[in-house]
């Protein structure tokens, strides 16, 4: 659940230690009224050069598996990251510096209001969940979460490193992950 007391803006804790040593905030991409919203780990390199989320090879991955599943990736989908800034070196994001940028997650959950959720890996997953069950049990299911429905699914990035489309697959498992996305997205139409 979304607390009850986010901090409201002034409130809202400076974007922690990663933003002194970055160039860029990279807030989202994609549209704000839309019913899906995509949450990734944090900007990489091409993110931090560009300036939103999933631009570099796990983007095109992800927005090729969305438009496979004939998901619209500019109409049908809001695409933002648990943690705004590049951390060094791409390690993943400690948990201090997830706890830091949360605030800001809900208050983007709050204001683009979607009916559905994605979450993109184990750090979004044990971000918005604080579940740590692993990922390859909890992909591909739904949960009720802040009255939304949310689903977990593997990481384009290690999707790039498993690329075998063989049935059973990770890659085969997260194309029909996307079908049922799609279908739940048109029952909401
Ligand atoms: N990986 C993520 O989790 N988010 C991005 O924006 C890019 C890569």
């Amino acid at each position: 659940m979304i607390p009850k007391n986010i901090p409201c803006d002034e409130d809202v804790p400076k974007v922690p230690d990663l933003s002194n040593s970055i160039n860029k905030i990279v807030v989202s991409r994609g549209n704000p009224f839309a019913k899906l919203m995509i949450i990734g780990e944090a900007p990489g390199a091409k993110e931090e050069e560009i300036g939103e989320p999933f631009v570099g090879r796990s983007g095109k991955l992800l927005d090729q598996l969305l438009q496979n599943a004939a998901i619209d990736t500019i109409q049908d989908v809001y695409f933002c990251n648990v943690v705004k800034c590049r951390p060094p070196e791409n390690r993943r994001p400690t948990k201090a510096e997830i706890q830091e940028n949360l605030p800001w997650l809900y208050q983007q959950i709050k204001l683009v209001n979607p009916e559905i959720i994605v979450l993109v890996g184990a750090t979004a997953l044990e971000a918005i969940l604080e579940n740590t069950s692993p990922i390859s049990i909890l992909r591909g299911k739904w949960i009720n979460w802040d009255g939304r429905l949310v689903m977990p699914i593997f990481h384009p990035a290690y999707l790039l490193r498993n690329q075998s489309k063989e049935e059973g697959t990770p890659m085969s498992l997260t194309k029909l992950d996307f079908l049922k996305i799609k279908e739940k997205i048109d029952t909401l139409k």
